[in-house]
């Protein structure tokens, strides 16, 4: 059984603020067709917690130079702009709220599963250091070693990697290009079913995608969410829950 987590009470105007400015983000959203670099923009700011050290995590501070200037952080100071608008009418809101309300928008708005969001995230203003997020180009081991230093799990690692049925690779941010499945603006389980069916002209698998089918107890949920695309949305909509709330409260 998952620890019952004990969440603040938000004020009337804060839990106001959060419903409007979920409606302003699912218009920008639909409007950019953002929702890929939104959610990897939600991801980055939360994966780089350290469950040891409680250090990193979704509080706001990827919005800083510093951090945006991290190497596997290329790209998102567009991400960050594109979204400042919006956050500009809720100066009530903390980013660290914000952005993670923004990645659970992004999944919903293109037909992923709904994940609860609870606000009351602070702000904090130390940076993590560089080199917490996976690497593109490592195997099972190296997954393991950066997401179980988060605290998560095996079944978290292989549900979260379905985030890439979102959104696509750019040679000039991450040295990779191309889609993982032909709709990327569609969130459903074919990142799954294109992984199976091993490789298709013009879609891509990151060594780390491909790490998943290497792997027995990984190529075992591979298999499970290819199938069954309700499992994989209710198992993808418990990690991201866990993914945004790092560290907190
Ligand atoms: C498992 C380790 C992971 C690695 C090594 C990895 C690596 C990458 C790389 C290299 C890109 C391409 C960036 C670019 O060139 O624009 C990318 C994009 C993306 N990643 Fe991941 N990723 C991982 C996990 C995740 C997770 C857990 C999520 C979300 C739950 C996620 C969501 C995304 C999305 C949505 C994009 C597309 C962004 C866009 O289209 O602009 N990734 N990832």
């Amino acid at each position: 059984m998952a620890e019952e987590k004990l969440y603040p009470k938000a004020s009337w105007e804060y839990e106001n603020a959060v419903a409007k400015c979920k409606r302003k983000l699912r218009g920008l959203v639909a409007e950019k067709h953002c929702a890929p670099i939104v959610l990897r923009l939600a991801w980055h700011s939360a994966g780089t917690f350290d469950v040891e050290t409680k250090t990193g995590g979704p509080f706001g501070t990827i919005r800083h130079g510093e951090e945006l200037a991290h190497e596997a952080n290329s790209g998102l100071d567009i991400a960050v702009r594109l979204l400042e608008p919006i956050k500009a009418q809720f100066p009530i809101l903390t980013y660290a709220d914000f952005y993670q309300l923004a990645g659970v928008v992004a999944v919903e708005i293109t037909g992923g599963p709904e994940i609860p969001f609870h606000p009351g995230r602070p702000d904090k203003s130390e940076p993590p250091p560089e080199g917490r997020l996976p690497q593109a180009t490592q195997g099972p081991a190296h997954l393991r070693d950066v997401f179980y230093r988060m605290g998560l799990c095996d079944k978290d690692i292989v549900a979260l990697s379905g985030g890439h049925t979102l959104g696509r690779c750019h040679k000039e941010r991450s040295g990779f290009e191309g889609p993982w499945t032909s709709n990327p603006l569609i969130f459903d389980n074919s990142y799954f079913r294109e992984l199976l069916s091993g490789g298709k002209q013009g879609l891509i698998q990151l060594p780390t995608d491909k790490a998943l089918f290497e792997d027995p107890t990984f190529r075992s949920l591979v298999h499970k969410y290819a199938a069954d695309e309700d499992v994989f949305f209710e198992d993808y909509a418990n990690a991201h829950l866990k993914l945004s709330e790092l560290g907190w409260p």
